[in-house]
């Protein structure tokens, strides 16, 4: 009775997101305002702040040093505010994130996010495997990833800049997409990725962790 009263619940919270999401995409004046908006000091400077309990696990700056944890500097803010609202929902379980996204206002994760997109991207530390990064390379102009993410990786709206991020977590995330293993993710991904193998996942996950 509980589980399904939660489904549900899930369900209409994901159904409202994804007529948020599609207005974004549709390219209307508040998808415009996010893109091009000046820097706004006062929310960065209150997100500084209210990250201040996320350091431990994502780094002060947002660049992450841990294992399986991503980096978030230089993220969309719509790509920070979309995930933290997936994860205080419940809609993406996040075990680790649990008691951090759960108490955020909406007021909150519009700050932190102005704070991570201000933050600078520290480049991977990992030395560049020159035949996987041009295997990567091929395989992201084929599947044309920049068409979401854009050319330079960076991202836009709610779609994740994935240059720079840690190769670990660019793995794991791609994984999880083709197992359909992580929840309430736009169905764009599982259709991008469909007929990889490891191995290409593995090339890809190298070739955008090494782009500045
Ligand atoms: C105890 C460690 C920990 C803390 C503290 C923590 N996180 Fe996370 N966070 C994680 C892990 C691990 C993931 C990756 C989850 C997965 O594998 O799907 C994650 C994922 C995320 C993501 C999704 C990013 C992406 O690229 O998919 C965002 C956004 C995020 N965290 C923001 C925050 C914010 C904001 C805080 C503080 C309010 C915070 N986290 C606190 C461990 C933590
Ligand atoms: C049609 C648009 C589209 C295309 C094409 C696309 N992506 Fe994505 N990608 C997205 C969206 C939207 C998300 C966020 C999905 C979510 O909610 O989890 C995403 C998320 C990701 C993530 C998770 C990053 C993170 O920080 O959580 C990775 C990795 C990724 N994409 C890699 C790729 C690769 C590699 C390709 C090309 C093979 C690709 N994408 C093509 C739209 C796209």
């Amino acid at each position: 009775m509980i589980a399904t009263e939660r489904r549900g619940r899930r369900r209409r919270g994901l159904a409202v997101l994804r007529i948020l999401l599609a207005a974004c995409a549709l390219g209307g004046p508040a998808a415009a305002a996010e893109t091009r908006a000046p820097p706004d000091a006062a929310a960065i400077a209150r997100g500084q702040e209210k990250f201040q309990p996320c350091i431990a696990c994502h780094g002060a700056t947002g660049n992450s040093e841990i294992a399986g944890t991503p980096s978030l500097a230089g993220q969309p803010p719509l790509f920070i505010t979309t995930q933290l609202f997936l994860m205080r929902e419940g809609l993406r379980p996040v075990p680790a994130m649990e008691p951090f996204a759960g108490p955020l206002s909406d007021a909150d994760m519009q700050d932190i996010a102005a704070f991570l997109a201000a933050q600078r991207p520290a480049p991977q530390p990992a030395p560049r495997n020159a035949a996987l990064f041009a295997q990567g390379q091929r395989l992201a102009r084929r599947h044309n990833c920049g068409a979401c993410h854009l050319p330079g990786y960076h991202g836009q709206l709610q779609i994740p800049r994935l240059a720079g991020q840690r190769e670990d977590y660019l793995l794991h995330a791609m994984v999880e997409y083709q197992a359909d293993a992580r929840p309430a993710a736009d169905t764009s991904m599982s259709a991008a990725l469909f007929g990889l193998s490891r191995q290409d996942l593995a090339a890809l996950a190298h070739y955008l962790s090494q782009r500045r």
